[in-house]
């Protein structure tokens, strides 16, 4: 058997997790934040990470337009290490760079039926959301086969997305545990999380999700969007932010006026501000105190503010001329680092699969 643990590239102490984003757009906001990136800061110095950008999966929806998925990498990666990401202590992976990725879709492809893929409900809301219609390509559904490949490729035990993947992470447990059921020998009754232990080539990864599932916009109505014009980028200058902030409407008749416990100037505070301080703002809007909106505001903008200035800092660095090489050296660091892994990985699948007529070992374990 080949070594399953330990990995010239990875700290064999430090658990695994992998996650990634699509480069259809750019331009993160803080509905972005505090649904997955603060998650992915945090877990930086626990886990060995893997950042994915899911470049190929872009061409599903744009292939006509590869310059824009190509600018649209950079602009990831840019925002990553904007927000404190660190091509240091975690692994950038750049999907079309990993060719594993590719075999391992192929070869997983066989244990989804194919109707399971298609009643998929994260990619049936994709399908109505952007207007697929019937013209979608076979890449399309072809994603969430990919998206199994892209996690199982890294063998990581946690997944920190969004809940709208939840449906994605849990057809990849299925591959896993079919994988490890019929080409590794592990048992029927074998619980998921002992697969690994139990001689299975893939750990059964579980979904994350973030502190705040789903961050309500400035309009106060709809999930924070980019297209709905109600968000609050990270790269917003500071004016920018208070200003919208001092946009939300509060309709209190006068100071010691209630306000609804769920409005969105509330669940800001609770989710921005330090937990003391949410806690005495909210007591006093209920105890019917003079509270001035305006204050809360400013108070309110003032600590997003703190918050977002390291990150324009470094992105202000990222956007002078220099910028993109730093980008493209943290991207081809990433492929040599992922690739270590990915390679073992589609090695032992391989050879579980009885795949392994004359198929040399990666060079780096020969
Ligand atoms: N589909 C994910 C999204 O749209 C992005 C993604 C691709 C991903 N591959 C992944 C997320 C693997 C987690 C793990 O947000």
């Amino acid at each position: 058997m080949p070594p399953t643990s330990a990995t010239p590239t990875s700290d064999a102490a430090k658990p695994r997790i992998l996650t990634g984003d699509t480069p259809t757009s750019t331009g993160l906001h803080l509905g972005h934040y505090v649904g997955s990136l603060e998650n992915r800061l945090a877990l930086q110095d626990s886990y060995d990470c893997y950042f994915l950008i899911a470049n190929v999966h872009a061409f599903t929806t744009l292939a006509e337009r590869p310059a824009e998925i190509r600018a649209n990498t950079i602009g990831i990666v840019k925002d990553w290490l904007a927000v404190g990401l660190d091509p240091e202590r975690s692994t950038f992976v750049l999907q079309s760079e990993i060719p594993a990725i590719a075999e391992l879709t192929f070869l997983f492809a066989m244990l989804i039926p194919f109707n399971k893929v298609m009643r998929n409900p994260t990619l049936k809301t994709e399908i109505e959301t952007k207007g697929l219609g019937e013209t979608y390509p076979f890449g399309f559904p072809m994603y969430a086969v990919g998206q199994c490949a892209d996690i199982l490729t890294f063998r990581p035990e946690l997944v920190p997305v969004g809940e709208d993947q939840e449906a994605h992470i849990e057809m990849c447990r299925d591959v896993a545990l079919k994988f490890n059921q019929l080409y590794c020998g592990v048992g029927n009754r074998v619980p998921a999380d002992e697969h690994a232990k139990s001689g299975g080539v893939f750990p059964v990864p579980k979904a994350k999700v973030g502190r705040v599932a789903r961050l309500v916009g400035t309009d106060g109505k709809n999930k924070m969007s980019k297209s709905l014009g109600n968000a609050i980028f990270l790269n917003d200058d500071a004016k920018t932010v208070q200003k919208k902030i001092n946009g939300i409407k509060t309709d209190r008749a006068t100071m010691t006026s209630p306000i609804d416990p769920s409005h969105v100037l509330v669940q800001y505070i609770e989710t921005f501000m330090p937990r003391e301080r949410s806690d005495q703002i909210k007591a006093d809007y209920a105890a019917g105190k003079e509270v001035m909106d305006g204050h809360v505001k400013a108070e309110l903008g003032a600590v997003i503010n703190a918050m977002l200035e390291p990150m324009r800092v470094r992105r202000a660095r990222l956007d002078s001329p220099q910028g993109e090489a730093t980008v493209l050296d943290v991207i081809r660091g990433g492929i040599r680092r992922a690739n270590l892994v990915a390679e073992e990985t589609l090695y032992q699948a391989k050879k579980a699969m009885r795949l392994d007529l004359g198929t040399p070992p990666p060079r780096h374990l020969g």
